[in-house]
């Protein structure tokens, strides 16, 4: 059955189950046709046989892709690659050769640039709490322009370099329902931010203005971004008007969801930021910070069956990767990654209507929260064989850990002047 016949107002429970069943599966076969592609033009089957799992395959051509997917939407923004979605030195030198500045949260992320000889004039150094001896530091390495969020970080600011500027990271504090949003734990409430940047100006530390972030996840990511960027302009606008603050840019943060996690989302969002803040430049200077919409389609993770057995009448498969490793990034935020045999890929459109068994996908280490997903539909699979995983490269290497002496995944960089179509395997 094609989607277009799936009843759009459902009428009962099972309706809508059946409907959202159906819609999964029209999602995972597109996705399987697009990894199919993929994976032929990039030679994937015989790269896994050869290098062994578990491996990312990290592909250079995807983070220009996105980098230019982005310039092209916000033209009038400075992009900003935020390094802790993933530090590797193959995605910090195509975002450099693609035009684009860096965000850093320490001192170590400054010194993967430096490895690289990218100078971090262009970097934005945005954790509000540092260590006194790295503002220092980053200072030295070039950097410019940092955040801070109470009057204890802008006095560490004094008399460091006369050049540094601040940007004063604003709280979103809670829903309408009263739960704090993501990241509340920085930034300060708006009503006091005018406060702070006056203090800042009279200790002699420069401020150029606000930043802000308003995570992917958020419901209605576009109206909450919407409302901070009018209220940091309002304080643009009275800072200057009545204090003569001389404020000038400000940082729209990250948020940007990756194309796999829901494309038309960036274009709400992109319509948002143009809408309010494009009439204000030149004279406003607009940063961005793309980290997962840029990571994640950057890498796919190839993993093994290492174990099977069935449990309470569920089959589960043993994969030689888990929640300790690359997966890390998945704890706690319930989401299931797509998941593709490479014996499918390999046949895709030879059998359209392939049967799929629910499965638990359990990972390398013997701690009980090293389970990965549950129910989570596969062909039927054997030890040894390999699944895929798209869009991966987000938070996932840089959280795993090495518990029980397990070596991180080890990263394949492709060629990046390979031909090859640049967009995101959707899944
Ligand atoms: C202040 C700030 N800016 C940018 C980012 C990058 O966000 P994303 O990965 O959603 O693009 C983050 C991530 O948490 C953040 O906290």
């Amino acid at each position: 059955m094609s989607i277009d016949t799936i009843p759009s107002r459902p009428r009962s429970a099972a309706d809508r189950t059946r409907r959202d069943g159906l819609q999964r599966h029209e999602r995972r076969s597109t996705g399987r046709a697009a990894l199919h592609e993929y994976a032929s033009t990039i030679g994937l089957a015989a790269l896994v046989r050869r290098a062994g799992t578990p491996l990312f395959v990290l592909d250079p051509a995807r983070v220009a892709g996105e980098f230019e997917r982005f310039a092209a939407l916000l033209p009038f923004v400075r992009l900003r690659y935020a390094l802790a979605a993933l530090p590797h030195p193959a995605v910090i030198r195509t975002v450099a050769s693609c035009g684009g500045g860096f965000d850093a949260v320490s001192t170590g992320e400054l010194a993967m640039l430096a490895h690289e000889q990218i100078p971090a004039s262009d970097a934005v150094f945005s954790h509000p709490i540092k260590r006194a001896d790295d503002i220092v530091a980053a200072a030295a390495a070039g950097v410019r322009l940092f955040v801070a969020d109470n009057p204890a970080e802008v006095r560490k600011f004094t008399g460091v370099n006369p050049e540094l500027r601040l940007l004063l990271r604003l709280r979103r504090a809670a829903d309408a329902a009263g739960h704090p949003l993501d990241g509340a734990h920085f930034g300060i409430d708006t009503e006091h931010a005018l406060n702070l940047a006056r203090f800042a100006a009279s200790i002699g530390v420069r401020v150029a203005g606000f930043s802000v972030h308003v995570a992917a996840s958020e419901p209605d990511a576009p109206a909450a971004l919407s409302s901070m960027l009018h209220e940091a302009l309002r304080l643009i606008d009275e800072g200057n008007a009545r204090w003569g603050l001389g404020l000038d840019t400000i940082d729209l943060g990250g948020g940007m969801p990756a194309e796999h996690e829901g494309g038309e989302g960036v274009d709400a969002i992109a319509e948002v930021v143009r809408n309010v803040l494009a009439p204000r430049v030149p004279q406003l200077r607009v940063l961005a910070v793309l980290g997962r919409c840029i990571a994640a389609p950057a890498m796919l993770l190839a993993t093994s069956v290492v174990g099977q057995a069935t449990r309470d009448g569920e089959i589960w498969h043993y994969l030689d990767d888990g929640m300790h490793g690359s997966f890390a990034g998945l704890r706690g935020s319930g989401e299931v990654p797509s998941m593709f045999s490479l014996g499918e890929i390999e046949r895709a459109g030879a059998d359209e209507r392939e049967p799929l068994y629910p499965c638990t996908l359990a990972g390398a280490s013997t701690d009980g929260i090293d389970v990965i997903a549950r129910g989570i539909p596969l062909p039927p699979l054997g030890l040894n064989d390999v699944l895929l995983c798209p869009d991966m490269g987000a938070y996932s290497l840089v959280m795993a850990s090495n518990f029980e002496a397990v070596h991180r995944t080890r990263v394949h960089v492709l060629r990046p002047s390979r031909a090859q179509s640049k967009r995101t395997v959707s899944v």
